[in-house]
């Protein structure tokens, strides 16, 4: 089932024509579809039945309330690394109890306000977060709920920039020093040992990491038990990849029943935090050709979207694939599409073959979903794009595009320099 689809040569978002949303926002625009976000997360959470578990989406993937909201009301939770996600998992409705705090560098603030929402539990990253977590729930009257975030030491086949579980990452505490971290927690007083966890990397396509990381940390919790610490949760982070062009990762289920076959029958409750694999395929960046230009070396269709607007290509030199809002027919060209930023890296697709567009085209940038608005900058003062959620055939504005008094919200002239 596919809810971005063409219906006489035109892309459909579920059963509104893209173009008649970019006619009325403007353009560039992200565009959601509510039925494919809440198709994902159901098939996600319905694979792992008859295992307790608890999904975290992963906020930093999609941060909008509505998306957010979307999510809550599937029963799901919320995995932050910050007190702007904290803010906002709550704002959308998403129960405290379900949200958990990954980071390297929470800070006594974020740390205070997550203790005073009352969160599942803390993903903690080093001794000195571990003592600071316990004097802030000490001065402000809270108990912390905490799990050690193990650097499992697993090469997850994914770019360098996303690989998080690894020896050199500097996330999570080295394997080989877990347990004097969990021994130094239980001496602690204001501090509740909870679960286990870890996060290795994102867009994994295969499942065998995953499996390493479980088996690895499974064993661990084995060696924690022994030291009279029980844990409730075991948190296996780390990101289900999607297709943006040729990968095919597994699906689900398969992933699913791998972790069932190796946890099926342990007493924790497994968390899993995922986000692209939600959300990467729910979105789409729609742009319009500003100009064409064609140089003796290359071809240049020049868009109003840019790498302030989606910076993976530009970052990891990710593929996103460029569809026409509208079909039509005649020769396809091999151009770069590309931004109006003044930086040469500034690029959505390099040497792609795509239809032979023309001034005033819409463009659609597929599998935006994640990581796209999420990580959307002002770079040259560029107010950044709406957001629309589609559901069926309704569509509503669910982020205003940025006007030029939001560029400048919050600066000020100093009198002694005026
Ligand atoms: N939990 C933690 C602790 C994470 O660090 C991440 C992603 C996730 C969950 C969600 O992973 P996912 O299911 O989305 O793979 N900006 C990059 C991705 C960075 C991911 C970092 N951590 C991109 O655009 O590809």
């Amino acid at each position: 089932m596919h809810f971005f689809s063409y219906k006489n040569d035109e892309l459909f978002c579920e059963e509104v024509p893209a173009e008649s949303i970019a006619e009325q926002v403007g353009t560039p625009l992200y565009l959601y579809s509510w039925a494919t976000i809440v198709r994902h997360f159901r098939i996600f959470k319905d694979a792992f039945n008859g295992l307790k578990h608890l999904i975290c989406f992963s906020v930093k993937s999609n941060s909008n309330i509505a998306i957010l909201n979307t999510i809550a009301s599937e029963g799901g939770g919320a995995d932050i690394v910050s007190g702007g996600e904290l803010y906002r998992a709550l704002r959308a409705g998403i129960s405290p109890d379900k949200i958990v705090y990954s980071g390297v560098g929470k800070t006594p603030d974020d740390i205070e306000m997550a203790l005073k929402s009352n969160i599942l539990m803390f993903n903690i990253e080093s001794e000195q977060e571990l003592k600071t977590i316990n004097d802030v729930a000490e001065k402000t009257g809270n108990r912390a709920r905490i799990a050690v975030r193990i650097n499992p030491d697993i090469e997850p086949n994914t770019h360098p920039y996303i690989v998080t579980g690894f020896n050199e990452n500097k996330f999570g505490i080295q394997i080989d020093n877990a347990l004097p971290i969990y021994e130094l927690a239980k001496g602690l007083k204001y501090v509740d040992i909870k679960g286990i966890s870890c996060h290795i990397g994102s867009q994994l396509t295969e499942i065998s990491p995953f499996i390493d990381a479980l088996l690895k940390l499974r064993e661990l919790a084995q060696k924690i038990k022994k030291m009279g610490i029980s844990l409730e949760f075991l948190d296996l982070g780390g990101g289900l990849g999607i297709t943006y062009d040729t990968e095919s990762p597994p699906d689900p289920s398969e992933y699913a029943s791998a972790i069932k076959k190796i946890a099926g029958k342990d007493e924790f409750t497994l968390i899993l935090e995922p986000g692209r694999v939600i959300v990467g395929n729910a979105g789409i960046l729609i742009a319009r050709v500003i100009y064409t230009k064609i140089t003796p070396n290359k071809k240049f269709i020049i868009v109003d979207a840019g790498m302030n607007d989606l910076i993976r290509p530009s970052l990891y030199n990710s593929y996103h694939s460029v569809m026409p809002i509208k079909k039509t027919s005649g020769e396809t060209i091999v151009a770069d599409l590309v931004g109006p930023i003044c930086e040469t890296g500034d690029f959505l697709a390099k040497d792609r073959v795509m239809p032979p567009f023309k001034q005033g085209d819409l463009v659609a940038l597929m599998s935006a979903g994640a990581y796209g608005f999420s990580m959307a900058s002002n770079y040259n003062s560029r107010p950044r794009p709406a957001e629309i959620l589609v559901k069926g055939k309704e569509f509503s504005l669910i982020r205003s595009r940025e006007t030029l008094d939001d560029l400048v919200r919050g600066e000020e002239i100093p009198e002694f320099i005026d």
